[in-house]
């Protein structure tokens, strides 16, 4: 495959549907958890500029930080914790317009201002969550959530 990234301009979902076919493109043949994790963060980090975009993989009872792009960011989140960690708990994706107005929200940047959260379901288990902050209030929507989630179908996990 290319390693070029074919960033559009246009609408939301244009961009998301250039994007979808390309993520899938650089997965494909690649069956390592964290090289493509990685690559679908910075997929999503250059096509959207996304403030921050990651993983957290359920270790035990906590969210363990994974592959990234963005600021640093906390490493562990407990169970019903945070956006991250409700998301976990409820088995749901969350759309955070305001994350002021979220109870408990867990800043690890004062920059960012509105957030979703969509948790990766495997065998009916949350094994993980996506997690992708903006910098401005009420950037998500359900174009992200549906779209997030058949980007985040692309990867074969391993636990
Ligand atoms: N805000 C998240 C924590 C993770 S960071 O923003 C990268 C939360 O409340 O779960």
């Amino acid at each position: 495959m290319s390693e070029d990234l074919k960033i559009v301009r246009g609408s939301k979902e244009e961009q998301y549907r250039s994007l979808l076919p390309q993520i899938s493109a650089l997965l494909e043949g690649e069956h390592d958890q964290i090289a493509n994790m990685a690559n679908m963060c910075a997929a999503l980090k250059e096509q959207f500029n996304f403030f921050w975009v990651g993983f957290y993989m359920v270790k035990g009872d906590e969210l363990v930080l994974g592959p990234f792009q963005g600021p640093v960011a906390c490493t562990r989140i407990k169970k019903g914790k945070g956006v991250c960690g409700s998301s976990w708990a409820k088995k749901q994706t969350l759309i955070v317009p305001d994350v002021e107005e979220f109870p408990g929200h867990i800043a690890c940047s004062a920059a960012s201002r509105s957030e979703i959260v969509i948790p990766i379901v495997r065998n009916e288990r949350v094994i993980g969550v996506l997690d992708v902050d903006s910098a401005e209030l009420d950037s998500f929507d359900e174009t992200d959530a549906s779209y997030l989630t058949q980007i985040i179908g692309l990867i074969e996990f391993n636990s």
